[in-house]
């Protein structure tokens, strides 16, 4: 779980490559590490902490006149933080150096038998096994020192690696782990992902899975493992830098809340038919034929997305009467899941290189699935391995806690309901009326979103309790889950999501005076039903903060605060009820001065199992 960024050009060098760094840091944060090549020699700098720590550290003794350089902004997998733990790392003889994103799987084997040849290692990680093993190759050839030591690696890399002795080529690869190749006017970069890189050059190219490549100042290659030359395609990569800044918010999490009424927008944008009552998701690659015939649809996620998933089995099964169920990707590729041929799979990423997820795609299709995708990342590993798909559209989402891609995967995910429920049991009437209740949606979000003072203050009088319960039900159970996981991830406050019915089975136990609960209790079929428990927790001492439907004033007099969200119909209800709850989780973790872009040991793209 790290950020690589590699430049060679014409440029200073080391004003690049931090700028790419602090643009990677949402993929790890706690070392940073710079390798140039100066006068012949390599010259490493690098430190525990954050990308700022580093720059301020290195930038008064770097020397000018480096073209050429890597760096490595790192989540740690093995070995602590610390400084001989943060890349670049080196080989014995000093003479290379390496970053890299993934894990090397048979490193502990590889490193008694470097051992046992003389190496003594400088760090515990993972990585430094393939840097001496690069190092011992090399003889001058750096492209086959890399391709020979990357033949003895079991495991996932994405790779910057250059020679002290050859300050005129950058070589990478990639097997598993992402990495793009910025194109520039006698210039080139490598990075992790292409926000590294937008603010020197638009021209890319996404690297395939299991591809070298080799980077002067005026030329490319682009090859396999085995240094078989490959076709690749140029790419405009059409967000800029000014689209990754902060706008104005003082965290990318507030920046992406606000942005969800365009964002789905963008979601549905030439997906939605109104007119027709239906959809169409030309991503799918499946003929209409084929889509009759799915009776069954499994849904794969971690995380934010799971939920979203969760979301998606109540629709699927409810309104387009098509069998679903939802795994933890995790758990789906360790069990011997059923597939039939009239089952999809669809895998559920923001980031398209979540490894869970990405190991279950591959454990579906293994066994002869269509596996399909539900990405915002575009070019990335899930979105390139699965069969078809739909791009979210949501732009780059920084902010660890995901609440922009959450409400585009809904509506996403409430187009594939309409398209596969207009082809069995959905009306062309109730089809319409699905379809303008979805066109309404963004500005019902835009209405809530002017609450944002309302909420703040009631953030403002719970932000020092040490735990919280979130209740829903039906449609609005996921979101529960989705609000808990939102506060304790970013405020590292205890929360738990729970069916609102499920409470009397356990959890009621810890009502009291200090266990602020949070309910979603709208006008749906189970009003009643949760109005119950709310009066549960009121009976206990235990203080209501709903979520109500716009004109319910019958709930005031149950709940401590109320926040109101516009009407619309019960499966579209969780895009609306989860925005006050990204917004409270916000607000509660700025009063408790989290890091809220960056929580504690988390990072934005697992990809680590
Ligand atoms: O990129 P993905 O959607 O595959 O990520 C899945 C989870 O890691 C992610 O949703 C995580 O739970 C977020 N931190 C939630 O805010």
């Amino acid at each position: 779980m790290c950020g690589i960024v590699g430049y060679v050009g014409k440029r200073e060098a080391f004003p690049v490559l931090i700028e790419g760094l602090s643009a990677l840091e949402y993929r790890g944060y706690d070392s940073a590490g710079v390798a140039l090549i100066d006068k012949g020699s390599l010259v490493v700098w690098k430190n525990k902490g954050k990308v700022a720590q580093l720059k301020a550290f290195a930038e008064k003794k770097v020397k000018p006149g480096s073209t050429i350089g890597i760096a490595h902004t790192r989540w740690a997998t093995h070995g602590v933080p610390s400084q001989a733990n943060a890349h670049p790392h080196t080989d014995a003889k000093n003479r290379i150096a390496l970053v890299h994103n993934g894990i090397i799987e048979n490193y502990a084997a590889l490193k008694d038998k470097l051992k046992k040849e003389g190496v003594v290692f400088k760090s515990e990680t993972d990585t430094e096994v393939l840097a001496q093993l690069v190092g011992k190759y090399y003889k001058g050839d750096l492209v086959g020192a890399v391709s020979q030591a990357l033949a003895e690696v079991d495991g996932t890399f994405g790779i910057a690696v250059i020679a002290g002795d050859n300050p005129d080529v950058l070589v990478g690869a990639r097997r598993g782990s992402p990495l793009v190749v910025g194109v520039g006017d006698g210039e080139y970069f490598l990075a992790s992902d292409a926000s590294a890189i937008v603010r020197y050059t638009k021209r890319v190219i996404y690297l395939k899975d299991s591809s070298l490549v080799v980077l002067n100042r005026s030329d490319h290659t682009i090859m396999d493992l085995d240094k078989k030359v490959m076709t690749y395609e140029i790419q405009h990569v059409d967000y800029t830098a000014e689209a990754l800044a902060k706008g104005g918010f003082p965290h990318f999490m507030l920046k992406e809340i606000f942005e969800q009424p365009d964002t789905i927008r963008n979601a549905m944008r030439g997906r939605l038919l109104v007119d027709d009552g239906s959809a169409r998701l030309d991503g799918l690659n499946l003929v209409m034929q084929q889509l009759r015939q799915i009776n069954r649809i499994i849904f794969v996620a971690c995380g934010t997305s799971w939920h979203a998933a969760l979301v998606g089995e109540h629709m699927m099964e409810e309104i387009a009467g098509v069998s679903a169920e939802v795994e933890y990707a995790s758990e789906f590729r360790y069990r011997n899941p059923i597939i039939d041929p009239h089952t999809l799979v669809f895998v559920i990423s923001q980031s398209g290189e979540t490894a869970d997820t990405l190991a279950a795609l591959r454990e579906a299709a293994n066994k002869g699935a269509t596996v399909l995708g539900i990405c915002n990342a575009v070019g990335s590993s899930i979105a390139r391995e699965t069969h078809g798909g739909v791009y979210l559209h949501a732009g780059p989402e920084i902010g660890v806690a995901s609440t922009k891609a959450f409400t585009s995967q809904l509506t996403v995910l409430a187009l594939l309901t309409l398209l596969l429920g207009r082809m069995r049991r959905i009306s062309h009437d109730e089809g319409i009326t699905i379809a303008q209740a979805l066109q309404e949606i963004p500005e019902q979000v835009k209405k809530i979103l002017k609450q944002n003072a309302a909420i703040k203050d009631i953030a403002k009088r719970y932000w020092k309790h040490n735990n919280f319960i979130y209740l829903g039900r039906s449609y609005n159970f996921p979101v529960a889950l989705e609000g808990a996981l939102k506060l304790k991830e970013i405020s590292y406050i205890h929360a738990e999501g729970y069916p609102a019915a499920e409470m009397k089975h356990g959890p009621i136990a810890l009502i009291d005076k200090d266990l602020p609960s949070v309910v979603i209790a709208l006008k749906d079929s189970v009003y009643e039903k949760v109005l119950s428990n709310i009066q549960e927790i009121n009976a206990r001492g235990g203080q209501v903060i709903a979520i109500a439907t716009e004109g319910d004033k019958n709930i005031k007099k149950y709940a401590a605060h109320v926040i109101y969200v516009p009407k619309t119909i019960p499966m579209l209800s969780p895009l609306l009820s989860v925005i006050p709850l990204q917004l409270l989780a916000y607000h509660i973790a700025a009063f408790r001065k989290c890091e809220i872009d960056q929580p504690r040991n988390l990072a934005k793209s697992v990809t680590v199992e």
